[in-house]
């Protein structure tokens, strides 16, 4: 079978690409190995897709060539897959921070994505294994259970490593490898942080006990909340962090301000101290209580157990600092099974922005998840995927 296009991974970014191609009128082929259709949007945003964020900017991605994500988001905005989202009378509500969710069932914008593909006459070949792609001549060739495909144009858009069982592999960056593109180690980013077992023995019981926090580890600073787990840490202020986290290498501290409303903690305990009130009680005002309780009594070492008034001005200002920065040194993540995305990917120098496609390798793109550009949690990685997805569709 000979077409203009061949898409491997009919996921977020893949679908998006095909639907762009097909309406430029384009012959598209779009395939995924996966039986169930586009998992990840079904799953995400807790099954109501935080499909984009109205308050996008390009510093909210990681990558090692930050830049790089400016052109494919401003050519394909939020505003564009908004207004799509409108054309297929989507009802929609910005939950906080700009983030945007379908007020029924993310299965909305699987239907929607399956409707701009149906139009665009894209085929589908699924579920269906992809054996192996070669150059041949002018074209592509791929290899599949159902035979060989060939296309002028290419476009892995087989996602990053998160969640396996729902069909995440390699392959994209197997491709890139055959093709000589550096690929930058992937790593699970937006994912849970594990703790050591002391820090566990200490805080591990209180799982589930969630708080405002601003959370920062090598970059911006995050207010949201953070959650308590059996194994460390987690909740969206945690989440973000630990994508610059494994950024930084995985050796630096996590910083979390217990306190966020409180700018001058030191005032604020002296203030407290009248009425024989401890450190507990106090904090028990701003914190779950048993957490109060058990964070005075480890990073106190007991000697905080007394009332405020009982404590010396320059106690009160250690506690202060440490309420404001308290260091924590993770041991490592949950991993690919819990992460939200993958960081890094098919290193950016390799492909032209405007296109998605390998400078080295003319006619073969990559899009969304398997490019080294990670979002912000809060609908940046769908933009990223639509935004990437449409920048190749419209080159393929
Ligand atoms: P995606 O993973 O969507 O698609 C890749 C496709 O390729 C899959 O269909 C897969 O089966 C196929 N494939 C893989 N290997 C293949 C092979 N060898 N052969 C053939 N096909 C192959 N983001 C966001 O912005 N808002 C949100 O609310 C959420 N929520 C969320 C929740 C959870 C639990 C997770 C795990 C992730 C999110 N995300 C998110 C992230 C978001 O889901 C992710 O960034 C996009 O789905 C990436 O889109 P892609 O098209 O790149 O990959």
């Amino acid at each position: 079978m000979h077409v203009d296009v061949i898409v491997i991974g009919a996921g977020a970014s893949g679908m998006m690409c095909a639907a762009t191609a097909g309406s430029r009128g384009r012959r598209v082929l779009l395939i995924d190995h996966y039986p169930k259709l586009a998992e990840k949007i079904r799953i995400s945003g807790g099954g109501r897709c935080n499909f984009t964020n109205r308050d996008l900017r390009a510093d909210s991605f990681l990558s090692q060539n930050p830049h790089f994500c400016r052109s494919p988001l401003s050519r394909y905005t939020p505003r564009d897959f908004i207004a799509l989202v409108e054309r297929h009378g989507i009802r929609y509500h910005e939950k906080t921070l700009g983030q945007l969710f379908c007020d029924d069932s993310s299965q909305r914008i699987i239907d929607l994505l399956k409707a701009e593909c149906d139009a665009g006459g894209v085929h589908w070949q699924r579920p269906s294994e992809v054996l192996g792609v070669a150059r041949e001549g002018d074209l592509f060739r791929v290899d599949t259970d159902r035979g060989a495909r060939f296309a002028t144009s290419l476009v892995i858009a087989s996602g990053g490593l998160t969640v396996p069982k729902m069909g995440a592999t390699p392959f994209g960056y197997r491709v890139a490898t055959q093709f000589g593109l550096k690929v930058v180690p992937p790593k699970p980013a937006l994912v849970p942080l594990a703790l050591d077992p002391e820090w566990l023995s200490r805080f591990g019981d209180l799982s589930g006990a969630s708080f405002d926090s601003i959370a920062c580890c090598d970059g911006p600073p995050f207010r949201e909340q953070t959650l308590i787990t059996h194994r460390g840490l987690s909740g969206p202020a945690i989440l973000q962090a630990s994508s610059y986290w494994q950024q930084a290498g995985g050796g630096e501290a996590v910083h979390i301000d217990l306190l966020p409303d409180i700018d001058d903690a030191e005032r604020w305990l002296y203030d407290a101290r009248e009425g024989g009130r401890t450190l507990a009680a106090l904090l028990a005002e701003h914190l779950p209580r048993r957490f109060a309780q058990q964070w005075t009594d480890f990073e106190g070492a007991g000697k905080w157990n007394a009332a405020l008034i009982e404590l010396p001005r320059p106690v009160l200002a250690g506690i202060a600092a440490r309420l404001k920065d308290w260091p924590l040194q993770p041991s490592g993540t949950l991993g690919f099974n819990k992460a939200e995305v993958t960081l890094g990917g098919v290193d950016t120098r390799e492909l032209d922005q405007k296109t998605m496609s390998a400078r080295r390798v003319p006619g073969l793109h990559f899009v969304g998840e398997v490019v080294d550009v990670t979002g912000w949690l809060g609908g940046y990685n769908f933009q990223w995927a639509w935004s990437s997805g449409w920048c190749a569709g419209q080159a393929a």
